[in-house]
């Protein structure tokens, strides 16, 4: 979400005459855009706007702002504790950042969102989030959802193909809760899928209470939808789950995997898991580890509680060491590691259709792209290759969690 504001920011900014610097050190405007999910992500935002605070000596005209959920979830405090920032504008008030830097009336509307490569957009349809999960900040900042007019959505998804754009993701908190006026989250992507151009349609990120027969059935029959999907489940255990307020169950999420893979065994599932939640006791523990072994993801981001100010879950007693917190955070890498090349053994040998996105930065004799299930491969170069291109290839082997494609086999 917070790439994809930035590429909106980056769209109000160029209209109004701005052009993108490569450099800090070449910049007259740097914007740093926050999140506040974790207090990792916040103290290594301050770390980085204090490196910026130099670059003032060498340019006096030079403006600092910080954006993002930082900005609202810390406010004014920051330019107490950064005295050299010029302004904070939290996301719900990026309308006023022509006023702000050029003196400019606020926008009636703001532009779409600058494509940030060639290959694939992002595309929000939803801001905000209702669901107040106990440890989430998100509700704080993000406030009440809003769903996009789809009307909005869908030219601005028309705008992305016409620049040669085929892939597209659809962003919210809950997007799969989308609704407006009467129309599903799954009429919307029917919509998505009819326009000329789309060749992929991703999601993120869906809630599990949002998976409904409807959407489940379009999943299995509209090909455009690509076979992965990111599904946050956070814990296994079911005592858990209910603490943190996250309204389903170890077994209706398993019944969501299990229904995506036993009409694709290769269907890939990656999650989010959140260890060392207050309270949770070694068993609990270990039913997140079984929910691992059982749902066989395909990948997942894994973190350790971090207790958010103004969150309910922050006022509950910790009773585990940042030391034993991080040692549950080891031991579900380690397993979810063991899974996910298993997972990626599982693509040897087989014939996949890769969205090329980049000439490898290590090699340039390679490209980089992805599978319709989300695995990242590299592919020896071709003088024809071009980002946005989809290429044929077979996987022949696998580098870390990357999968190898080569063309040895294929005849077409
Ligand atoms: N502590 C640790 N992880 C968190 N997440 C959200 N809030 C917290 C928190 N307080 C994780 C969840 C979510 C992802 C975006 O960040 O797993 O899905
Ligand atoms: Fe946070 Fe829960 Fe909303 Fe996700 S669904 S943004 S975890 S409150």
């Amino acid at each position: 979400m917070n790439e994809y504001d930035s590429a909106r920011l980056s769209a109000i900014l160029e209209l109004n005459g701005a052009s993108q610097a490569f450099r800090p050190e070449k910049a007259d405007i740097i914007l740093v855009n926050t999140c506040s999910v974790r207090a990792k992500a916040e103290e290594s935002a301050i770390a980085r706007i204090w490196d910026l605070k130099k670059l003032k000596i060498e340019n006096k005209g030079l403006k600092i702002g910080i954006l993002g959920c930082m900005a609202k979830n810390r406010g004014d405090s920051l330019l107490k504790d950064l005295p050299f920032l010029d302004f904070i504008l939290p996301p719900d008030e990026y309308q006023k950042l022509p006023e702000i830097l050029f003196q400019k009336e606020p926008a009636p509307q703001t532009p779409f969102a600058k494509l940030t490569n060639k290959y694939s957009a992002f595309i929000a349809i939803q801001s905000g989030c209702n669901m107040r999960c106990a440890y989430c900040i998100v509700p704080y900042v993000r406030g009440r959802e809003q769903y996009r007019e789809p009307s909005s959505i869908l030219k601005e998804i028309e705008a992305a193909t016409a620049a040669g754009v085929s892939e597209i993701v659809l962003l919210g908190q809950t997007v799969n809760g989308y609704r407006y006026k009467g129309l599903s989250f799954a009429e919307l992507l029917k919509q998505v899928a009819s326009i000329k151009g789309v060749e992929r349609i991703r999601f993120v990120s869906p809630h599990p209470i949002h998976y409904t027969s409807e959407l489940l059935a379009l999943l299995m029959n509209e090909k455009k939808i690509a076979p992965h999907v990111h599904l946050p489940a956070q814990s296994g255990s079911n005592s858990v789950l209910k603490k943190m307020k996250r309204q389903y169950t170890r077994e209706a999420y398993l019944s969501i995997v299990e229904a995506l893979r036993s009409f694709n065994p290769l269907y890939g599932i990656t999650t989010d898991i959140i260890c060392g939640y207050p309270g949770e006791t070694e068993e609990e523990f270990e039913e997140t580890l079984s929910l691992l072994q059982e749902a066989r993801f395909d990948g997942a981001f894994m973190f350790a509680y971090s207790p958010r100010e103004g969150t309910p879950s922050a006022s509950e007693k910790e009773l585990l060491t940042e030391e034993e917190k991080k040692s549950r955070l080891q031991r579900v890498i380690d397993l979810q590691h063991s899974i996910t090349l298993e997972r990626a053994k599982l693509m040897l040998g087989r014939q996949e259709r890769i969205l090329l996105e980049k000439l490898s930065k290590r090699n340039t004799n390679e490209w980089i792209g992805k599978t319709g299930n989300f695995k990242k491969v590299i592919i020896p170069a071709q003088p024809s290759f071009r980002e946005g291109m989809y290429v044929d290839c077979v996987i022949e082997g696998v580098r870390g969690h990357t999968l190898i494609g080569g063309f040895q086999l294929i005849h077409l």
